[in-house]
């Protein structure tokens, strides 16, 4: 279990986990897939492969859906009290917190991210989120409400019910899988929903462990299915199921279109996380230097893998080249390589369609004219690896100004003055988070308040809590996830009413 600085050693357990064959969990019971077909999962770092996985499809979701559709309507987590249900979930948390090595290890091999990250990331934040959703459990309340109906001849006594909205499909991506099952399923269970999750085909692992640990915590069969499989195929089937009352889904803004054309056939409750292409605003009076570490993280954590990474980097005129020469300095410092090796501080791209993907961008970026400072091109001819790049050189109507690019590649662009930067950083279809560096408070607050976009970061960038809510204007998406926002996505409410004279 111990990592030397030369030879990480892999937990034994992750060993043995992911020298099996992965099952589906539907309905307490780990089994094949229907068709019998399983797929690969690989190892980002060298593209072998690192497990076989069953492939659901259509059928699986079916029988997933019947599961949890039972549990829903007459099984026993309908019977529990949100007091017994609060207590499964956070007893989740604390499996999660003791079980963290096995997951970091995981994320790592199957993700591609530093193992360290994964260890003081991914894996904390996920068992904090469901310990703050097991606190909600008990919390979920409705109104009363003094109605004028009846002009006073008769009185009403009117008050709202919030319930469960039901079966929920959920569907998530590759780039922080662990927390982002985490994200989708502590709402989900908090309100008394039951859940049919399917992982990203890149990245199925640490949710199957996590379905384990589900079953230890004593969540009842059938609560909670996981269906690893392709998004064509039991994505789909998932979206568009007549069954489920609401699909939850994080992913692009392409599929987000999908999903939500799917969703109309039973008009199933819809909530997404889509894509961004979040501003990062530095002016003048800014600390330069927190500035530039602050906008080297935003952009080169996760590798750029984060739907809320500071891809456009606005500086003002007078301190352009110095904030493009620090970020610059960060990037070449950044020593790129697999993530289980502990001197690496960035590690591959998940996929080889992500890693041309980017390559796809920086080639883009290239014929358009734009200027590579630093990086531009693929790491080493191993593994799906992308040097830290920044860009300058660009004009609004590029390819890498305007679409996310999911890589550690960020464009800097120069501004004149703090009355053109609104609307400059407002120039997108997106509008995940923000983020505005300046000593002064009223610039900074005045500019949070005209930015479109569902976060703002005043001087600091990517700070999560389960408690504080996250999603998108525009194309980035629909609702929000975490903090109380959350529970409004996952519950109906009913008004009730009766006279009462
Ligand atoms: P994707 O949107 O295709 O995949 C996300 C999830 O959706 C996966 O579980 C996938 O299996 C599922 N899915 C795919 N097609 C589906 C369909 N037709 N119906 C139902 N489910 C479906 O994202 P992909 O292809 O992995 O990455 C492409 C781009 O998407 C990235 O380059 C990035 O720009 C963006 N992306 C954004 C994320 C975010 O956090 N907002 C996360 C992952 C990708
Ligand atoms: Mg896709």
């Amino acid at each position: 279990m111990a990592t030397t600085a030369s030879a990480p050693v892999l937990n034994q357990n992750v060993s043995a986990f992911v020298g099996k064959t992965q099952k589906i969990l539907i309905n307490g019971k780990w089994s094949e897939a229907a068709s019998g077909k399983t797929f690969s999962t690989y190892n980002p770092a060298t593209g072998d492969v690192l497990s076989r996985v069953a492939e659901g499809d259509k059928e699986d979701i079916d029988r997933a859906v019947k599961a949890a559709r039972a549990a829903f309507d007459s099984g026993p987590w309908s019977m529990l009290t949100p007091s017994e249900r609060g207590r499964m979930i956070w007893k989740l948390g604390d499996l999660i917190e003791k079980h963290l090595e096995e997951f970091a290890q995981l994320e790592s091999l199957d993700n591609g991210k530093p193992l360290a990250v994964a260890r003081v990331a991914d894996v904390p934040l996920a068992a904090d989120m469901f310990r703050y959703m097991a606190g909600w459990a008990t919390k979920i309340e409705g109104n009363t409400i003094p109605i004028s109906s009846g002009g006073g001849k008769t009185q009403f006594l009117a008050y709202t019910l919030r319930e469960p909205v039901g079966v929920v499909g959920q569907i998530i991506p590759w780039n922080f899988p662990l927390l982002m099952a985490a994200w989708k399923l502590g709402p989900a269970l908090a309100t008394g929903c039951t859940v049919i999750l399917k992982p990203a085909e890149q990245t199925p692992l640490s949710a199957l462990l996590l379905g384990e640990l589900i079953q230890q915590a004593g969540i009842p069969d059938g609560v909670v299915n996981i269906v690893p499989g392709f998004g064509e195929t039991a994505g789909a089937a998932l979206a568009a199921h007549p069954d489920v009352d609401k699909v939850a889904f994080t992913g692009s803004t392409e599929v987000g279109k999908l999903i939500l054309q799917a969703a109309a056939g039973n008009l199933k409750k819809v909530s997404l996380e889509l894509g961004g292409k979040s501003p990062n605003v530095v002016l003048q009076d800014a600390d330069v230097e927190s500035a530039i570490d602050g906008a080297a993280m935003a952009i080169f954590f996760n590798h750029g893998q984060c739907c809320c990474a500071g891809s456009r980097l606005f500086v003002e005129n007078e301190i352009f080249d110095k904030v493009v020469d620090g970020v610059a300095q960060h990037a070449n410092n950044i020593k790129v390589g697999p993530g289980m090796d502990p001197t690496s501080d960035m590690g591959p791209l998940v996929s080889e369609e992500q890693l041309n993907r980017v390559c796809g961008y920086l080639e883009s970026g290239k014929a358009e004219g734009a200027k590579a400072v630093t990086g531009g091109s693929r790491h080493g001819d191993k593994g799906y690896f992308v040097k830290p790049t920044v860009l300058v050189n660009t004009n609004d109507r590029m390819k890498v100004v305007k679409e996310e690019i999911f890589g550690p590649v960020v464009t800097v662009i120069p501004f004149r003055n703090v009355e053109e930067i609104a609307a400059k950083a407002n120039d997108s279809v997106y509008g995940l988070a923000a983020g505005v560096w300046t000593r002064d408070i009223k610039k900074a607050h005045r500019i949070a308040s005209l930015l479109r976009a569902g976060t703002v970061w005043i001087n600091c960038y990517n700070v999560f809590d389960a408690a504080l809510p996250f999603g998108g204007y525009k194309q980035s998406g629909w609702g929000r996830e975490m903090g109380h926002e959350v529970l409004e996505a996952y519950t109906e409410v009913k008004a009730v009413c009766t006279p009462i004279s």
